[in-house]
């Protein structure tokens, strides 16, 4: 048990590369975990608390105090996701991706406090589900149906495709070796949470079915595509960028991009890159640029580097 004794331990943030929102109604996805990510320190305490390393902004403080809350009452309740931890915990949370981003942020505290909180041998043993499962239901709390995807990339790692099968169960997930084409990888400040973008498509759903029914079908084919695409063997940047493309144009037909993202892909395409994405929840947050090579990555990474706005981040990897 991790409870009773000072602890520490790491969860990576993702990249959603296909299938975001569509996922949330059974549709496939794919994704990759980042080597940036999230540090926990957790010292033997009554209760728990959850506090930043660094200090930010009055509303996520708020927002983790009622998180812990919710921790402390999915610990505390019998679950199918293996013993439950008795110990409380004072959390202090360290973070190298930006909080909110579309980065998995929340997913990777869900995975670290998972970690924490299981047994020793469920967590260091080959069989992660148990990390993932409870991380799945620590997640419910920042927008209330949680695919899993996010936190199934930070619990398990790698690149990794997501297929549901069962209503409401965690959806299956396969590891693929592929090597991803060289990204840029950005994130800028949020415009609308991930629970109100949740929100949002879901009552679009129910309000206009023949609109984002058709816009999930396809959401879906071309994350089976690029599950194909990643199982091949070769570069894959040219057989990706035009499923890129057309990704993020049915996301902004969702209404979940946002100008500032779109200015952004198109300058990042404008700049050499092959095609460009939004990446997660949306309402800005997190994007991606396919390159064909590495010496592009970065001359694109450089150049949107200095027109993004301030809290943002971009990088380039592959
Ligand atoms: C958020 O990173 C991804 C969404 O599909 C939500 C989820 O899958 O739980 C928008």
């Amino acid at each position: 048990m991790n409870g009773r004794s000072p602890y520490s331990g790491f969860a990576p943030g993702k990249l959603l590369l296909f299938g975001e929102h569509a996922a949330v109604f059974g549709y496939p996805a794919v994704g990759v975990s980042l080597d940036r990510g999230l540090r926990i320190s957790v010292t033997p305490a009554d209760g728990i608390s959850i506090r930043l390393a660094r200090p930010a902004g009055g509303d996520v403080a708020a927002g983790l105090s009622a998180f812990a809350a919710f921790v402390a009452d999915t610990l505390g309740s019998p679950a199918d996701d293996g013993p439950v931890s008795p110990a409380g915990g004072a959390i202090t949370v360290d973070s190298d991706l930006p909080i909110s981003s579309g980065f998995g942020s929340s997913a990777a505290l869900c995975t670290a406090i998972a970690e924490w909180s299981l047994p020793d041998p469920q967590v260091s043993g080959h069989d992660r589900s148990a990390v993932w499962r409870r991380a799945h239901r620590l997640e419910a709390f920042f927008h209330g149906t949680p695919s899993g995807i996010d936190t199934g990339l930070s619990s398990l790692g790698g690149v990794r495709t997501f297929r549901f099968s069962t209503p409401g169960a965690l959806p299956e997930s396969a590891a693929l070796s592929a090597d991803l084409p060289a990204l840029v990888v950005g994130a800028i400040p949020r415009e609308r949470s991930t629970r109100d973008l949740v929100a949002g498509v879901r009552s679009r759903l129910s309000t206009e079915p023949s609109t984002v029914r058709p816009i999930f079908d396809r959401l879906g084919a071309l994350a089976d595509a690029a599950i194909g695409e990643l199982a091949a063997e070769r570069n894959h940047a040219a057989g990706l960028a035009p499923l890129v493309a057309d990704a993020h144009h049915l996301l902004r037909d969702l209404g979940v991009s946002t100008p500032l993202t779109d200015g952004i892909i198109d300058r990042g395409v404008r700049a050499g890159a092959l095609a460009g994405k939004l990446s997660g929840a949306g309402g800005g947050g997190a994007f991606y640029l396919v390159c064909p090579d590495a010496e592009v990555a970065a001359r694109v990474a450089a150049d949107l580097d200095g027109t993004l706005p301030p809290g943002s981040v971009c990088f380039h990897m592959g």
